[in-house]
């Protein structure tokens, strides 16, 4: 008799604020969205084998895969990866299928590593599962990622973002009003991770709090200044005000004073670009032309930078490009039936 049909789907993520906070035991403000990763297929064999509709090659992982690094092709890794943080006992042969744009920022291989994850069994809490994708992608990518885009994936609640605190791993629904859309728009710059300068930051933010103590437990940006090296300045203070951007944010929106969210989401922009560094002239000319644009409550790059997408929160209509994106429900996963 044949192995029953599991069906795994996972949301991708856009972050609303908080970025390069998860690392640092910070808040962040992501929603899980109406665009995801499915993997379909059946457990059985000794090995993963996996088609996709939008890669050409196939992946083709064995249960005692040693180094999901080199695995091949590239998008293999991820599930390779899984495969290596669960150990499961029996193997999987199906198809992935995704809405989800693939490196521009929205978590596709988040999506991806926890899609695999419940195909191939995994039971568990979401945080548990978040932390297992993290792992694995972390063995993946080689990049040390925090667990934001894994955790708005499988914690995700339909209409609300998600307010974690990365120090105690709580998740707390923020409704999202009515009345307002929320917007991804790529600019166009393929993001590149792996080998990029996101393990520089997240090491200089480690430097920084050895110093300072956990970032986590300043109110003031400017106690940044207690640090001799401009460069820890800079990033300390980004990272300790967007803390409490994103706690304004939670409050205005509970206010409804959307104004106030706008101007939040403007102070952070200018703070990943002048004091983190990780915009790029042509992410700063997207934010730019957006917030110009009437009904545009406010813009600013999302997620890791270095490229991929900026997020706007707008009036209804009010921006006609890039993808509209709902607050969604967070992973899921059916057998048979
Ligand atoms: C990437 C990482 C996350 C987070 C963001 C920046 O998306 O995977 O853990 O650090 O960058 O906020």
């Amino acid at each position: 008799m044949s192995a029953e049909v599991i069906v795994a789907h996972a949301p991708g993520r856009v972050n609303l604020i908080g970025d390069h906070t998860d690392y640092a035991e910070g808040l962040v403000l992501p929603m899980a969205i109406d665009l995801g990763t499915t993997v379909t297929g059946r457990r059985e064999g000794d090995r993963v084998v996996l088609a996709s509709g939008t890669e050409p090659e196939a992946a083709i992982v064995d249960l005692d895969v040693a180094d999901p690094a080199a695995a091949s092709p590239a998008w293999a890794r991820y599930v390779a990866g899984v495969v290596a943080e669960l150990r499961p006992g029996t193997g999987l042969t199906g198809t992935v299928a995704t809405t989800l744009p693939v490196g521009a920022g929205l978590s596709s291989s988040a999506a991806l590593e926890v899609a695999v994850a419940l195909a191939l069994g995994f039971d568990g809490e979401p945080l548990a599962l978040a932390q297992l994708a993290q792992a694995a992608e972390q063995r993946a990518s080689g990049v040390p990622c925090g667990i934001m885009d894994q955790l708005a994936s499988a914690a995700g609640v339909a209409g609300a973002a998600l307010l974690i605190d990365c120090r105690s791993l709580d998740v707390t629904p923020v409704p999202l009003p009515d009345d307002v859309e929320v917007r991804v728009v790529h600019s166009g710059q393929e993001r590149q991770l792996a080998g990029s300068e996101y393990a520089e930051r997240r090491a200089a933010v480690e430097a920084a709090a050895a110093r300072l103590g956990p970032l986590r437990d300043h109110d003031d940006p400017g106690v940044a200044d207690r640090l001799d090296d401009p460069v820890l300045q800079r990033r300390a203070r980004h990272v300790i005000a967007e803390n409490a951007r994103v706690r304004s944010v939670v409050r205005s929106l509970a206010a409804g004073d959307l104004d106030a969210v706008g101007a939040a989401m403007a102070a952070s922009h200018a703070s990943l670009r002048d004091d983190f560094e990780v915009s790029t002239p042509v992410l700063d000319a997207l934010v730019e032309r957006l917030v110009a644009t009437p009904g545009v409550i406010g813009a600013r790059l999302t997620g890791a930078g270095f490229g991929g997408c900026v997020v706007a929160l707008t009036r209804p209509g009010a921006l006609d490009e890039g993808w509209l994106v709902r607050p969604a429900a967070g992973a899921s996963v059916t057998v048979g039936g």
